[in-house]
């Protein structure tokens, strides 16, 4: 079992990694569990560890991160007298952490949280760090708060009924840290595909604490994206949010993620940011992971008004300008301001 502390602001949050973690709960107060519909059966008795006082299930997948899903849950918690001291559990994908973790932070201003992440993506990123939020309008994660989980518990065993595809989605986000923070972990990466990909289990238990330190390490130094440090996160997520947005949300994060991933290196390479190879680099890692990196490949195309319309909303924008998180070169990174405009243009043109 790994375990790896970070202080993030006044909070110090404590994640267990390996089979088995689930057994690391210990907590005073009521103990409500929501979980994600998607979870098989086999995986539901694991819930029964956690003894919790209820167990409840929503929908997951990006369609519930909305306010119904949010206002359903409020209302049991009222029914269930909740207070401060009683915690909430989130079991799920990121979708399910996103949503409960909206609710954690707005029920009486502020419930314990407990994250139990599911899928891999969820493990190595949405889980952590106290970014929630759910989709409005087509927007995607345009309500949301910061509000860390003082506790997350990833335990293998849920990547057993985790489909390939699935599992491949959330190696997009283990592949975006070794990019642009951690050149050791895209070593590993190039040199243990096919132990990650056959789902080794020190390769993955590897691979998902590497990311699990880089992304706090990055959250315990900018928790609320206030000095630019924490966007590096973002690498690979404005396109992808278009990417995802365009769709209508049937595409996948980490696909949509990927995709970005190449477009924003090509824009840093054309910018003169990213070093000569490094649009290479992105694509040769997704590609040994097998992940999409044509927008033709997901199907989509790039629609000028729809992109404007999009760039416009986006969190990280002020004015004219937006701030992307580029490539320099494998493992270094740079925060550069570009204009919407322009953005725009570039965007069209990786999507078409
Ligand atoms: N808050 C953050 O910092 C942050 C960071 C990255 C991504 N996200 C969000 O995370 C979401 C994507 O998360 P996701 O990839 O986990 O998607 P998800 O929650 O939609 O789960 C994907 C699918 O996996 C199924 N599933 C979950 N656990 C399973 C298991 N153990 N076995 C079998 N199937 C299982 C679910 O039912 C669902 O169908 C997006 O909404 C994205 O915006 C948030």
């Amino acid at each position: 079992m790994r375990v790896i502390t970070e202080k993030v602001g006044d909070e110090t949050i404590t994640v267990y990694i390996g089979r088995g973690a689930l057994k690391e709960l210990s907590l005073e107060g009521k103990k409500v569990v929501i979980y994600g519909s998607g979870l098989t059966n086999d995986v539901r008795n694991y819930l029964h560890g956690l003894q919790p006082n209820t167990l409840l299930e929503i929908d997951d997948g990006e369609r519930s991160k909305n306010l119904q899903t949010v206002l359903s849950i409020i209302d049991k918690l009222i029914e269930l007298n909740l207070s401060r001291r009683d915690t909430l559990i989130a079991v799920g994908g990121g979708t399910v952490t996103d949503v409960v973790g909206f609710i954690a932070s707005i029920y009486k201003r502020g419930i314990n949280l407990t994250n139990v992440p599911t899928t891999l993506l969820g493990m190595v990123d949405a889980s952590l760090g106290g970014k929630n939020g759910i989709d409005y309008r087509g927007i995607k994660n345009l309500i949301g708060t910061f509000y860390q989980p003082k506790l997350v518990l990833e335990d293998l065993r849920f990547l057993d009924s985790l489909e390939q595809k699935n599992f491949r989605q959330g190696l997009a986000e283990v592949i975006k840290y070794g990019i642009t923070l951690n050149k050791r972990l895209y070593d590993y990466l190039s040199n243990n595909s096919e132990r990650i990909l056959q789902r080794d289990e020190e390769a993955v238990e590897e691979i998902i604490a590497s990311s699990v330190e880089s992304k706090l390490q990055i959250v315990s130094s900018d928790e609320r994206e206030r000095i630019g440090i924490r966007s590096v996160l973002n690498f690979g997520h404005t396109v992808g949010h278009v990417i995802e947005s365009l769709s209508g949300f049937s595409i996948h994060h980490g696909m949509a993620v990927a995709v970005g991933m190449v477009c924003e290196a090509e824009i840093s390479e054309e910018l003169g940011i990213g070093e000569e190879g490094v649009v290479e680099d992105t694509e040769w890692i997704l590609s040994l992971f097998g992940l999409p990196l044509t927008a033709s490949e997901l199907n989509i195309k790039g629609d000028p008004n729809e992109i404007s319309l999009l760039l416009s909303m986006d969190k990280k924008g002020y004015g004219d300008k937006i701030s992307l998180p580029l490539p320099v070169r494998i493992g270094s990174w740079k925060r550069v301001e570009v204009e919407k405009s322009w953005l725009e243009k570039a965007i069209f043109q990786c999507l078409t």
